[in-house]
């Protein structure tokens, strides 16, 4: 918000005719995607993570399936998205998306019917360029309507836009062409965008998609994961109910970080408001990784009505305190100790929005305890090294 009036600001004092025309291309822009979508951060399942290009029609129902009896699905996560790779290269003689013969046979309306028949949703993917990343399928760049026109008819629900192949031309012109098609096509279809924080979607993306990728890609490693949390953490104040900053998709399960590592991605990227995307393989799930992941306290963080990302409020070294609103006057803290030393780590009322005057419990959301002491002013928690203390503060009388 505050780079846009600052535009207006620039705008103003080039001229009026520039004001004039720059508010009226605001005005075209906030018309451009109306889908009602996204009032919480989206969740689901995402097949690139874990499996990249090796999927098959098999292995997406059997994710829908268990995505079902894990649990995972009443928790929330819905969508189940596939990826890059399900299309063959080449368009039929109309010009449609064709599902790849060898590894989709029965086509993707059939999966949507079968992941419909669950009460979940089929997300899929494509590319504002000429070719997907991985080269092996067409982009949409040029086919927008038409493919947009065939999602719809498959029946999905998501689309992720990747930014391969894309002739240089600017995502901001690549990407409402889509949103338009997607409007148009009769159904509504989450859009999530990917430009990979190029051109700073966080300052556009609201009008054009329902969630904007701020970031590179997540490696599942801690230092990749902490570099694009920080990362996002820098467009905070543009999230909010309807569209989402999103630092990609969760490697938790994956195997590449500890458990109390994978527990600090998940509670930032739960506070953060980020896309809970899963990326892990949901049919060989361990008892570890779903009680990450199912973690319901921590879901209804990053699901509350309120929509306020959070920030990083206070930097001591390698301590940090982020926090953020919640609805009915509370707050979420997140101490992390993101170095090698353990520490006591301080949340102050004046860093994280509270009167300095009021008393509160505190609901550690990892080991499910509410404390019997009250806290007035600050709380201290003692946080080992790669590992978290996640608080709900409630104000009481
Ligand atoms: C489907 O994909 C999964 C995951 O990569 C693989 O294990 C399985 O063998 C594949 N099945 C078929 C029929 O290709
Ligand atoms: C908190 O402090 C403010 C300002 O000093 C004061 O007006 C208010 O009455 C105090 N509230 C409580 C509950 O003590």
């Amino acid at each position: 918000m505050l780079m846009m009036i600052t535009m207006m600001v620039v705008q103003a004092a080039a001229g009026e005719g520039r004001t004039y025309e720059y508010k009226s291309m605001q005005s075209e822009r906030r018309n451009l995607l109306a889908n009602g979508l996204a009032n919480t951060p989206q969740m689901g399942w995402n097949s690139w993570n874990h499996f990249y290009c090796n999927i098959n029609e098999t292995m997406i129902r059997e994710t829908a399936d268990a995505l079902v009896s894990t649990g995972l699905a009443k928790l929330g996560y819905k969508y189940v998205n596939i990826d890059d790779c399900w299309a063959e290269l080449n368009r039929d003689q109309k010009g449609n998306l064709v599902p790849k013969k060898t590894t989709f046979p029965s086509g993707i309306k059939a999966l949507s019917d079968y992941v419909h028949n669950k009460a979940l949703k089929l997300g899929i993917y494509s590319d504002a360029g000429s070719l997907t990343c991985s080269k092996t399928m067409p982009g949409s760049l040029g086919h927008e309507e038409q493919d947009a026109k065939t999602f719809a008819s498959w029946g999905i629900d998501y689309l992720k836009y990747d930014n391969c192949n894309n002739n240089e031309i600017k995502p901001t012109v690549r990407y409402p062409i889509m949103t338009k098609a997607l409007m148009n096509a009769g159904r509504p279809i989450f859009f999530s965008l990917c430009e990979w924080g190029d051109m700073h979607p966080a300052l556009w993306g609201s009008t054009v998609g329902n969630s904007w990728r701020t970031t590179n890609d997540i490696k599942d490693n801690f230092d990749s994961m902490m570099q694009i949390a920080d990362m996002n953490e820098y467009y905070a104040e543009y999230a909010r109910p309807g569209g989402w900053n999103d630092p990609d998709m969760l490697e938790v399960g994956n195997g590449g970080m500890t458990k109390d590592e994978y527990i600090i991605h998940f509670s930032i990227w739960a506070i953060s408001k980020a896309p809970l995307i899963i990326g892990c393989d949901v049919r060989d799930i361990s008892k570890e990784t779903l009680n990450i992941l199912g973690n319901r306290e921590v879901i209804a963080v990053n699901q509350d009505r309120l929509g306020v990302q959070a920030k990083k409020v206070r930097t001591e070294g390698d301590f940090e305190v982020w926090a953020g609103s919640l609805s009915r006057y509370r707050v979420v803290v997140l101490l992390v100790s993101r170095g090698p030393e353990p520490g006591p780590i301080t949340a102050h009322w004046d860093d994280i929005g509270l009167p300095p005057n009021t008393t509160v419990v505190a609901r550690d959301l990892w080991l499910h305890k509410t404390s019997s002491q009250r806290f007035a002013g600050k709380l201290t928690a003692t946080v080992a090294s790669h590992t978290c203390k996640m608080f709900i503060l409630k104000p009481v009388a």
